[in-house]
């Protein structure tokens, strides 16, 4: 995002097909029909091996319940959504950490919620991923750059977890903590971000129903590139705002800074909100480009406030200046 040689031109993903919402949505009653009633509810989206795009373990879920937590929205096509990312400890062009985070070593694997909590905990990968009721939501994701794409993430609340190790009352913002191995993540060697790679939000943000640790997607665990074994997703906000790879959890009572912020105070500020109004230095934000929609005689996409989420997050910013608090 930072740098202008690989970031100002978009650059085309390849053209590739979408999956339509109502084809899996059939695909969904048939599988349920097969299963029927109550066994239905419990089996994943993706069940049975009709639909393992990345061929990686599945991972069962059930539609999330929170409000607005799925789009209707054409899925991105998954080839798409795993070959054209941003994964900096993995390289700087979109096909980089398809071809480098592959051999990522995912277990063990251990994430430290520490910090202003009545209760520390360091938790393994096996704890969290029974921690709470897997659900698969829908998500848009929009980056800075100006493209966007829609995901069915697997996961749930990170409101669950921060449950559990009790927030004090003193703690107001939530720090987020990336893998940086030098022996695993060639990027490392280049300094463009202050590593490892970290993000925050603010409390009552991070509280919010719709922020999600993921820990899937496509009905399928996630693929190293996208962030495994865990990562956020933030869907009113900017991608980068979605950390991957989550390492620690730290409750605070001060604004932590964030990797693209100390890299870029002007450009990158804490909230990052998805906002047509308040552009980029460099990049328009009023439209986007959805990624597979790229024929010559595709029509941009208007960005929406909060990225389409404002009924659900826009009490959040009640009275603040967004302009300011970019
Ligand atoms: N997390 C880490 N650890 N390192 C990164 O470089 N890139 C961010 C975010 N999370 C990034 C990260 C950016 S800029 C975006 S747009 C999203 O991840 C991209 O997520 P995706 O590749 O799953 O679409």
């Amino acid at each position: 995002m930072l740098i202008r040689s690989h970031h100002d031109g978009f650059q085309h993903p390849r053209s590739s097909e979408i999956t339509p919402r109502q084809a899996y949505v059939r695909r969904r009653a048939w599988l349920q029909s097969l299963a029927g009633g109550a066994v239905a509810a419990a089996l994943p989206v993706w069940a049975a091996g009709a639909d393992r795009p990345g061929k990686l373990p599945a991972l069962a879920s059930v539609a999330s319940q929170v409000p607005g937590a799925s789009t209707m929205e054409r899925v991105t096509a998954y080839a798409d959504a795993t070959q054209y990312n941003n994964y900096y400890e993995f390289g700087l062009d979109k096909g980089d950490p398809a071809k480098q985070a592959h051999a990522l070593k995912t277990r063990p694997w251990t994430v430290k919620v520490e910090g202003l909590v009545q209760n520390p905990q360091t938790l393994d990968l096996d704890a969290l991923l029974k921690l709470a009721p897997m659900e698969e939501r829908i998500y848009r994701l929009r980056c800075v750059e100006g493209w966007s794409m829609v995901i069915p993430w697997v996961g749930y609340s990170l409101a669950e977890l921060l449950r559990r190790v009790q927030p004090l009352g003193s703690a107001r913002y939530v720090e987020f903590v990336t893998l940086a191995d030098k022996t695993q993540m060639p990027g490392l060697r280049s300094g463009v971000l202050d590593w490892p790679y970290t993000e925050g939000l603010r409390l009552d943000e991070a509280m919010h129903p719709l922020s999600l640790l993921a820990f899937g997607m496509y009905g399928e665990l996630l693929p190293p590139q996208n962030g495994a074994p865990l990562r956020l997703v933030v869907p009113w906000k900017y991608g980068f705002k979605s950390a991957k790879s989550i390492v620690a959890i730290r409750l605070t009572d001060k604004e932590p800074g964030t990797a693209w912020n100390k890299a870029a105070r002007n450009e990158y500020g804490f909230y990052s909100n998805v906002n047509p109004d308040v552009p980029h230095p460099r990049w328009s934000q009023a439209t986007e480009r959805r990624i597979g929609e790229d024929g010559l005689f595709a029509k941009k996409r208007k960005t929406l406030l909060f990225n389409g989420y404002e009924a659900q997050v826009g009490q959040l910013y009640a009275g603040m200046d967004l302009k300011k608090f970019y």
